[in-house]
């Protein structure tokens, strides 16, 4: 059983690589001519632990392939995984074109029975969308041929793709005829070994089941970001109060970490189209709402913080900001918070020396040219030179290497010794001797407000 993806964004490309690695012949199809001859010389369009090692060895030993001719790749499978884009439209909600597009492609050319599998996060519905899409070009064509679509979502983190697939906490398979049951059950068996992961269910339970999952993790994120800035309110340390709330089972340690917001291609994408799903509806969604609000809010306080300890014109001061990424082990600047961050300091007239241990070729072509210009923004070559003259450090990604830098390399290295530490990496008892202020999310701890340093700036 042969096996087509479509698309070869993070969720396509990982789909048909470890399908690959479990045996199966592979063949991932996408428009983007200059993405596919990449991969077909090796070179990925992403950057995803694992993901290259297993790329260039299936492709060595001709299991996975790579065209942008659909019909050609139709020609040897009978499974299609549709892993295109859903970006959001102007209102928020997930726009289909592309999804419906390859849908009436593959109608096109489909000569036999087939399972067609949504792979894309898509909103409830979209099943018996791809369904109408395909049976309208067998009706041009004039012919009867049977199919089944199936919805299958992705639940793989960024950063850690190649083993969420690999093994998964769970596999949904929405589907409503025995065939096709038959055929994922056959499929998803070598990732099924020592216990029963798929759980079956109808194709709409399934699309909901991605949006409900998605959204209660970022409920969880911003329920706790909302806590944490009412902790520093009352000078109480939030990684305490995570550590308790986390040890009843009940709420579980996962997704409680304060910080400056979620980011990436999945949560803001997904809980905005939720709420416009329901808004469709006549639905009003005050709970996901104020998930959304939260989560806007908490991209800024960052930078609040820094004016609070450094005014609101902040021309003549630089800041060192670690971490581009939206959340490490990626290169992906979707949603970033350090997006946020850079913009409005470079509004209040700062510069910012970033560096990132992936992402800053990602940054250098997708921000704008107008941030790199004059060069208020500039990109350091290593993480220590990031810091020098910096009036403070801005830990807004936890990578690896951040968490246990040489503090004193980096005292002497700053103008003065402040980090603002977005992700609560520090241990303020391990940088008050230091000599460090020292402020995170929630910690209770307030850098000093600039009213504390009027005048000539005591501090300096
Ligand atoms: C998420 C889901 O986890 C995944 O199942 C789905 O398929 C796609 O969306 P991803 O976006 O890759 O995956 O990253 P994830 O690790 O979930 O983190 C999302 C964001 O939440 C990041 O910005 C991260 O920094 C933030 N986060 C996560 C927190 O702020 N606190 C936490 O406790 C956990």
């Amino acid at each position: 059983m042969n096996l087509t993806v479509i698309g070869t964004g993070y969720v396509g490309l990982v789909t048909g690589a470890c399908f690959a690695e479990m045996g199966r012949t592979v063949t991932c199809v996408d428009v983007d001519a200059g993405k596919i001859e990449g991969l077909k010389a090796g070179v990925l369009p992403i950057y995803e632990p694992g993901l290259e090692e297993i790329v260039l060895r299936n492709s060595a030993e001709d299991r996975l392939h790579f065209t942008t001719e659909l019909p050609e790749a139709m020609q040897d499978s009978k499974v299609y995984f549709i892993a295109v884009g859903t970006p959001p439209g102007e209102d928020g909600s997930a726009d289909l074109q592309y999804v419906l597009a390859v849908a009436r492609q593959i109608g096109r050319h489909l000569d036999g029975y087939s399972v067609i599998v949504d792979k894309s996060t898509v909103p409830v519905g979209t099943a018996d969308k791809v369904r109408a899409a395909v049976q309208a070009e067998l009706d041009v064509r004039g012919v009867k041929i049977p199919f089944d679509v199936v919805s299958n979502p992705e639940f793989l983190k960024e950063g850690a793709a190649v083993a969420d697939f690999m093994r998964p906490d769970r596999i949904i398979v929405g589907c409503e005829s025995e065939r096709a049951r038959e055929i994922m059950k056959k499929l998803y068996a070598p990732f099924n070994r020592n216990r029963e992961r798929v759980i079956y269910m109808g194709v709409k339970e399934a699309e909901m089941t991605k949006y409900a999952a998605n959204a209660l993790l970022a409920t969880k994120i911003s329920f706790m970001n909302e806590i944490a800035n009412l902790c520093d309110l009352l000078g109480v340390d939030v990684e305490s109060v995570r550590e308790g709330i986390g040890s009843d089972s009940r709420i579980g340690s996962h997704f409680i970490y304060p910080g400056c917001g979620y980011g990436g291609s999945c949560f803001p994408k997904d809980v905005q189209a939720l709420i416009r799903t329901a808004h469709a509806r006549g639905y009003a969604t005050p709970v996901l709402d104020a998930v959304e609000a939260r989560n806007a809010a908490q991209k800024q306080v960052l930078f609040q913080k820094l004016s609070r300890r450094f005014g609101s014109d902040l021309r003549g001061h630089t800041f060192a900001v670690w971490g581009l990424a939206f959340k490490p082990g990626t290169d992906d600047l979707r949603e970033a918070p350090a997006r946020v961050l850079i913009e409005a300091l470079l509004n209040a007239g700062a510069s910012v020396r970033a560096y990132d241990p992936v992402a800053m070729d990602a940054a250098r072509k997708e921000w704008p040219a107008a941030w790199f210009e004059a060069g208020r923004l500039s990109l350091a070559a290593h993480q220590y030179e990031a810091l020098e003259g910096a009036d403070a450090l801005v830990l807004v990604t936890e990578w690896k290497p951040f968490r246990h830098p040489d503090f004193a390399a980096m005292k002497r290295l700053l103008k003065a010794p402040i980090i603002l530490d977005g992700r609560n990496q520090y241990d303020p008892e391990e940088l008050q001797p230091l000599g460090f202020e020292y402020e995170g999310i929630g910690r209770g701890l307030a850098l000093p407000s600039v009213k504390d340093f009027t005048g000539s700036l005591a501090r300096r």
